[in-house]
């Protein structure tokens, strides 16, 4: 079947802003859009770029809007959009565009190296290895699938309003090591993000937990930190 890409365009070198391009592909029902994708590049026109890399939903590289929907390219197949002959593909929004649909992650990334994602002990370093209980484990296992997408984060109304806010993925990491039972930095990471830019920056509005490719429970992983905040200013 025939099927009609509209491709968000910008070139530095030439655009002084983004433009829409169209490109016929002749593609399968069964077909991922970023099989779409590759097939302009390869077939029409090699100077369209695009993150990529696994094409299995792993490495969260080719995150999305998709007809107006956050989305992972290899992930989504031609068949499941009701305009199945028409595709609108544009960058993520809230980064800035470094050309087409590549946007700039650096500013995703501070803000997960901000809240510190890895595991802080002050206790003695064992033999072999820090053991986890399987119930621990349990906990926060959900914010172990998280592959960095940042579709979360592209996808929440707060963090398009406020440019600080550490947004669904950043919070969800600190929520990993928070509620990891061998980290001893609880305090520390509580403190990071009892305010308006952290964890009281979500206003629950489940956008992040929507969009999310792995099924992860974003909002109501926030909602756990929020409710250890309480219960520590408690007592
Ligand atoms: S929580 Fe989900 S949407 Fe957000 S970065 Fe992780 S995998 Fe992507
Ligand atoms: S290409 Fe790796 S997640 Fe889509």
């Amino acid at each position: 079947m025939k099927c009609t890409f509209i491709i968000h365009r910008f070139d530095p070198a030439v655009d002084e802003q983004g433009r829409y391009e169209e490109f016929i592909v002749d593609a399968d029902p069964n077909d991922k859009i970023l099989d779409c994708l590759n097939k302009i590049r390869w077939e029409q026109d090699p100077t369209l770029v695009y993150r990529s890399s696994c094409a299995h939903g792993i490495c969260g590289s080719d995150a999305m809007v998709i007809n107006g929907r956050v989305a992972l390219a290899c992930q989504k197949l031609i068949r499941e959009y009701k305009t199945a002959n028409n595709f609108v593909i544009e960058p993520l929004p809230l980064f800035n565009v470094i050309k087409d649909l590549i946007v700039d992650m650096n500013p995703f990334f501070e803000k997960h190296r901000y809240v510190r994602p890895y595991l802080i002990s002050d206790e003695e370093a064992p033999e072999k290895e820090r053991l986890q209980s399987a119930e621990n484990q349990q906990i926060f296992e959900p914010a172990l699938r998280c592959i960095l997408c940042a579709s979360c984060t592209a996808a929440c109304p707060i963090n398009r309003a406020n440019d600080n806010y550490l947004g669904p993925a950043a919070l969800l990491r600190s929520f990993r090591y928070i509620f990891d039972s061998r980290d001893t930095a609880t305090g520390s990471r509580l403190a990071q993000v009892d305010n308006d830019n952290g964890a009281w920056g979500c206003k629950t509005m489940w956008w992040c937990t929507d969009v999310c490719p792995k099924g992860i429970p974003v909002t109501k992983c926030l909602g756990q930190i929020k409710r250890l905040i309480k219960e520590k200013e408690k007592g």
